[in-house]
């Protein structure tokens, strides 16, 4: 009796193990690559708290099938994330690769999620063309085109006529720059001159001589997440806030992770936007209490909620699958889900796989002692601009 038992039992079990050749299969395993070391190392502590947020909030398990996160430090180094990435898909098994940091870590993993047919969910990398190099990315970040067009047309109608741009040499500041002179030139302005910084060690004082010289009304600045401090110290040394020329930019320069210790030559800076921790919804509250319990204090930012609903929609697709892990599934599951994010109201474009949201115009003010970008307008349900333009 005992002897049929145990055949039984060995005859399904490796009948399990043939059905699931790839193992773990009640496991669906994350890869989270992230920049946990290096000069953007707050962009992976910020995904990092708001991915574990998420799983501590809504559980482990998903249909059925338990949720493991491994998390991986690339240090922002494009030839080492597209190395872990490979690592996760062949040695680990994963079904979602997610997280990079910046776009060259992105640009460098698309080419695998495409080979292995495996969703990449990009949390924080923003140029617009990301999204175009395989069918198994989408993104829960933003892109730039999205949100410096609102930031073009806001300035254009509030009396500024000349600008000089200044963005970090590289994909985003580009499409930023691209953006900015199409749609501030349509409505009427001028972009006198454009400047690019190095990604690199940048430093500001010799561009912003340049700026001081043009002497235009305003300037558009677009410096990745973490860089707005050295910024705004290079501002004020070089005697910018004091000017007269009114600084403009997309909310990377007014991070909220960095804003704080800012000081008060932020104040006033107005900055076109998906998230400001000062979003003022009950949802939003609930976040920015809840991630600070979770961080001894920390103020997310917006690489976070690119973390945060990036598990939203994780967890949706492996829902709307069953469980399933067939990479061109999940992405389908993916396509047109709308959801209510701390940020506003959310979606995926089935088209573009691009995070349809509202785009907010603020203003850096003093709140109870502390630094807010205070949101004044909203221009609901902007897409990615970058998409159409081309
Ligand atoms: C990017 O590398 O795409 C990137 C990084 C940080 C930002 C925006 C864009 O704040």
């Amino acid at each position: 009796m005992k002897i049929v038992r145990f055949f039984a039992f060995a005859t399904a079990s490796l009948a399990a193990l043939l059905a699931f050749p790839a193992g773990a299969q009640d496991t669906v395993k994350i890869g989270l690559i992230l920049p946990m070391t290096g000069p953007f190392a707050s962009t992976g502590r910020q995904i990092e708290t708001a991915v574990k947020l998420y799983m501590q909030q809504h559980g482990t398990t998903v249909a059925g099938k338990k949720v493991e996160l491994i998390v991986k430090d690339d240090g922002g180094v494009a030839d080492t994330t597209r190395r872990i990435a490979q690592e996760l898909v062949l040695n680990d098994k994963v079904a979602f690769l997610a997280g990079f940091g910046l776009t060259p870590l992105a640009l460098a993993t698309a080419p695998i999620a495409t080979q292995a047919k495996i969703p990449m969910i990009v949390m924080a990398a923003a140029t617009s063309a990301i999204t175009e190099q395989s069918p198994f990315v989408t993104r829960t970040g933003f892109t730039l085109p999205q949100v410096t067009q609102p930031m073009a047309e806001w300035a254009a109608k509030n009396g500024i006529k000349k600008v000089v741009t200044l963005v970090t040499d590289y994909g985003p500041g580009i499409d930023a720059e691209t953006t900015f002179r199409k749609v501030f030139a349509a409505a009427g302005g001028e972009v006198v001159e454009s400047l690019r910084v190095p990604l690199r060690n940048p430093d500001f004082a010799p561009f912003l001589q340049k700026v001081h010289d043009l002497a235009p009304n305003a300037v558009f600045v677009f410096v990745p997440a973490g860089v707005g401090s050295i910024f705004m110290k290079q501002f004020t040394e070089r005697g910018l806030d004091k000017s007269g020329i009114k600084l403009l930019g997309t909310g990377d320069v007014t991070d909220d992770d960095i804003l704080n210790d800012m000081g008060d030559v932020a104040l006033g800076v107005v900055t076109t936007f998906h998230y400001s921790a000062a979003h003022p919804s009950p949802a939003n509250k609930a976040y920015v209490e809840a991630f600070g319990k979770a961080s001894n204090g920390m103020r997310p930012n917006f690489h976070s909620l690119g973390g945060y609903d990036g598990m939203a929609l994780i967890y949706h697709a492996l829902e709307a699958t069953k469980g399933s892990t067939d990479g061109e599934a999940l992405m389908n599951a993916m396509k047109g889900y709308t959801w209510e994010s701390p940020r506003g109201p959310v979606a995926i474009d089935p088209s573009t796989r691009e995070i349809v949201q509202n785009v907010y115009v603020r203003k850096v003010e003093k709140v109870n002692g502390q630094l807010w970008n205070v949101e004044f307008q909203t221009i609901p349900a902007v897409k990615d601009p970058g998409k159409t333009a081309k």
